[in-house]
């Protein structure tokens, strides 16, 4: 007979934890106060790219999503069978596109220490670059081919996983407006808006950017701040795009559905998902100098979702010290789908009492604190 688990909120990461915590033979609730998959996790690119998001150097961070990345496969056979549905996942490889030959040496250097962890990457440029892409600006002067990044739909994606969760038993409710957490020492109480109580024998908080509202409750700071990120996407008329392209300054990666999406801005904007004029101008004039294709195309759909930024661009994973029944899963930042996987695999583990690796000290919920 496993444990009871409450799961909060139900973006990709707590539909991955209720999933996994499921699929392990425990009695999972989850609660979400919208509709499942309406916040960042509907919004995302869905880009599984560990490699191109983290520039600076093989870090925890980085660690944990390359152990995400390689999850993946398997995962999504898993999602997938247990869903019933299918989702894209599309191993296109990616390009970080350098426009000036001082930018090379950057490439080299992080070419370098990416080999030391698993990538096959190099660097391509002249007629290789564009024979392997062939609407890219020759502007471009060189660019990083990690053959090994991919990308899901995620909007899909989320729907499978739910579907998932549907299916294998999780009881999932939606639309409760508010919830408070009357209880969490002893044993698991959560009251809905409309007084329905939900309780358990352990709690796990997978609320986004807005993890933050239980500071209070748990006497804890957690630092979680909403990014916008504002993204549009192109129709069939922006030509073939092969594989992820990252410059310093966006994205942009073609589905399989026809679309190319571009993205994205990362602006302060509180709890606002509206989406600006000058923030999609913005990611026009990136597109552009990428593809000189799109300098005359519009958008046709233009979205905006919340990251879940935390104070040093780690996610908080990781039990309370003062009640083990408690458990955060939140700020995810730019890589919430790429780190579905490894957060379910990890918190599933930390529920059963598993010792968690040492450098996950890194995410420790209660690092800001001290
Ligand atoms: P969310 O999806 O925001 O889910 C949190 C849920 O909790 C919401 O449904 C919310 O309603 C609910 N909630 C809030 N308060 C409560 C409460 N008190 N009780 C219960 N429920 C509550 N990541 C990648 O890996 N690859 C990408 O390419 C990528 N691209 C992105 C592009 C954009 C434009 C954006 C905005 C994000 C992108 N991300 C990407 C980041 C990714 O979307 C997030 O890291 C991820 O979705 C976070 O998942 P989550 O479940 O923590 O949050
Ligand atoms: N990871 C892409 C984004 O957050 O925009």
């Amino acid at each position: 007979m496993g444990d009871r688990i409450v799961v909060m909120g139900g973006g990709v990461i707590g539909l991955s934890c209720a999933l996994e915590l499921r699929r392990r033979g425990h009695e999972v609730t989850l609660l979400e106060i919208v509709d499942c998959g309406g916040q960042a996790s509907g919004a995302a690119a869905g880009m599984l790219a560990p490699y191109s998001e983290n520039v600076e150097g093989p870090d925890a961070f980085f660690k944990l999503c390359l152990g995400s990345l390689n999850l993946y496969p398997a995962w999504k056979d898993e999602v997938r069978t247990l869903s019933g549905q299918t989702f894209e996942y599309t191993e296109s490889g990616s390009l970080y596109a350098a426009y000036h030959d001082a930018d090379r040496l950057s490439l080299e250097g992080r070419l370098l220490w990416q080999r030391a962890f698993g990538s096959t990457g190099r660097i391509l440029e002249g007629e290789e670059l564009f024979r392997a892409e062939p609407l890219l600006s020759r502007d471009v002067k060189a660019a990083l081919y990690t053959p090994e990044e991919s990308h899901v739909y995620a909007p899909d994606y989320v729907r499978a996983l739910e579907k998932a969760c549907e299916l294998t038993g999780v009881a999932i409710f939606e639309r409760l407006e508010a919830l408070t957490v009357e209880e969490w020492e002893h044993s698991v109480v959560v009251r809905a808006k409309d007084g329905r109580r939900f309780e358990g024998d352990r709690l796990l908080v997978c609320s986004g950017a807005w993890a933050k509202e239980l500071e209070e409750t748990f006497g804890i700071r957690i630092p979680i701040y909403p990014i916008r990120g504002q993204i549009c996407a192109y129709g069939q008329e922006a030509g073939e795009v092969r594989h992820m392209v990252f410059t310093s300054q966006g994205y942009l990666v073609a589905k399989a559905n026809g679309t190319l999406v571009c993205g994205a801005s990362e602006d302060v904007a509180g709890f606002d998902t509206s989406v600006t004029e000058r923030g999609i101008d913005r990611l026009r004039h990136w597109n552009r100098q990428a593809f000189l294709g799109l300098a005359d195309l519009t958008p046709f759909h233009r979205w905006a979702g919340l990251r879940p930024s935390t104070q040093d661009g780690y996610p908080l994973l990781g039990q309370l010290s003062e009640s083990k029944r408690v458990m955060l899963a939140a700020g995810h930042y730019r890589n919430g789908i790429l780190l579905s996987p490894v957060t379910a695999k990890l918190a599933a583990d930390a529920i059963e009492g598993a010792e968690l690796p040492e450098w996950m000290s890194a995410f420790d919920p209660e690092r800001f604190s001290l």
